[in-house]
């Protein structure tokens, strides 16, 4: 694996061949003067070797790691070459920023990590190639699972390829402390409350949590899901019904996160002061909570899946060290998140993008990826026999049609970049202040949402799910 700077490599302003070419053209106008100024200290355009295939991504953690040098290691068994472009940063946000700035400066890299939405905003100003060549040679409308499938799909264009799908509303236990412990395995939130406060009489945090701004938020949704249910959470962040974020669910769910997150800070010492004091817990990596909770300083853990993978990079087996069951209330539930790597149009090298996106949707690669990832295959005809119980579980629930399958707001699946993120301020924001009430976080999601949703309504929402 090699670690090189992504090259120069779309030099191209030419607008992109077909549909959203005027898009492009009207977006490429606004950011026209910044790039001119941008270009002006660019440095020369340095060759690419054509199989040369430059990602930027932020798979950075250890299993991610791992994730990324499968495919790199499958793809150099087909003459293609994947030069890293890793930006560290859980959740994303900063190698989103990196991908605008490269873009700006026109040394956009070949390939980039763009799920859901953003991927949609991307290939509506027509910067993404469309890969329907691919998408009909390997069959993908056949052996993807249709939800994947309509997440690829802008105005009928396939436009980007797909690497595994990530469950998010997740508790995790830890199995030794609690069997340590002498303390039940929670069902419900009575139940994980009985035993953090048993685990804390026992000297343990009961639970991991990080205020980081993505994290807090990741743990919120998952709430909110189990407090809401499925069709209101839908009205929420599909339809993006402002009546629906009246609803005392959501009232509930930000006193559940702020219970949750009460549960990972340190025990107040006796006749210490109480009143609303922010306590904070810092903005700690996720890979660090995953290592609190593995090596038992913490025993419970609210997060997506690739905490699953991570845990397996430190030797944790899922069913067997750790149990993982879905947030109380959303047990027959899917919160999920689709990873796709979006193919750069104009970057001269549309046969080899193509021949790694077919390589993307193979069974092969799909099994051995996500085995490591902690994500499942994106197609349905994939034997699962051999992953963990986790992943089966997660990947039988998603293959059910009758399963109420919901899309992330945190991870892109929902909202635009721009509206997921003041979202994410706003619950981060509430989460970390106690002289703010619920019902006054409740009344500003109401009003954020009032403002985005006429201008931020996805380009395509995501598949109904039930
Ligand atoms: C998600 C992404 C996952 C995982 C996670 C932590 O947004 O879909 O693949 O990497 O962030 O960084």
């Amino acid at each position: 694996m090699s670690y090189t700077t992504i090259h120069k490599s779309n030099t191209s302003a030419d607008a992109p061949p077909g549909r959203g070419g005027k898009i492009w053209r009207m977006g490429l106008a606004l950011l026209l003067p910044t790039m001119l100024v941008l270009e002006a200290g660019a440095a020369k355009p340095l060759a690419e070797p054509a199989a040369e295939l430059t990602v930027l991504h932020w798979w950075t953690s250890a299993s991610e790691r791992a994730a990324a040098d499968h495919v790199a290691a499958r793809m150099a068994e087909q003459g293609l070459r994947w030069v890293d472009g890793a930006v560290a940063g859980g959740g994303g946000g900063a190698a989103i920023k990196v991908l605008n700035e490269r873009t700006l400066r026109r040394m956009a890299p070949k390939v980039a990590q763009l799920n859901g939405q953003s991927m949609s905003e991307w290939a509506d100003m027509g910067l993404l190639l469309e890969l329907d060549g691919v998408a009909q040679r390997r069959n993908w409308s056949r052996t993807l699972f249709p939800q994947v499938m309509s997440q690829l799909t802008v105005r009928n264009h396939v436009v980007a390829a797909p690497l595994g799908i990530h469950r998010i509303n997740n508790l995790y236990l830890n199995k030794a402390v609690f069997a340590q412990q002498r303390i039940e395995l929670p069902q419900d939130w009575p139940g994980v409350l009985r035993a953090a406060k048993a685990l804390r009489a026992a000297g343990i945090t009961p639970v991991a949590f990080s205020d980081e701004p993505w994290q807090v938020a990741t743990v919120f949704e998952a709430l909110l899901l189990g407090e809401a249910g499925p069709a209101l959470y839908r009205r929420m962040m599909v339809e993006r019904e402002p009546q629906a974020f009246d609803d005392p669910a959501l009232e509930r769910s930000l006193r559940r996160l702020r219970d949750w997150r009460g549960l990972a800070l340190p025990a107040t010492p006796p006749g210490a002061a109480s009143g609303p004091q922010p306590v904070m817990l810092g903005e700690r990596p996720w890979t660090d909570l995953v290592a609190d909770f593995a090596a038992g300083r913490s025993a419970m853990l609210i997060t997506g899946d690739w905490a699953r993978g991570e845990l397996g990079s430190l030797g944790l087996e899922g069913g067997r060290d750790f149990d993982c069951r879905a947030v109380p209330g959303t047990a027959q539930a899917h919160l999920y998140s689709i990873d796709t790597l979006a193919m750069l149009a104009g970057s001269g090298a549309q046969a080899e993008q193509e021949k790694m996106a077919e390589l993307l949707g193979s069974a092969t690669l799909q099994l051995g990826y996500n085995r490591i990832k902690g994500s499942v295959p994106v197609r349905r005809d994939v034997p699962v026999d051999e992953l963990d119980p986790c992943a089966q579980q997660s990947f039988a629930l998603f293959a059910n049609p009758a399963t109420p399958r919901v899309p992330s707001l945190v991870h892109r699946m929902a909202f635009s970049e721009v509206g997921k993120n003041a979202i994410i301020e706003t619950v981060h924001r509430f989460a970390l202040d106690p002289a703010q009430t619920p019902a006054a976080a409740q009344r500003k999601l109401q009003g954020l949402l009032r403002a985005l949703a006429p201008q931020a309504a996805p380009t395509q929402p995501p598949r109904p799910a039930r």
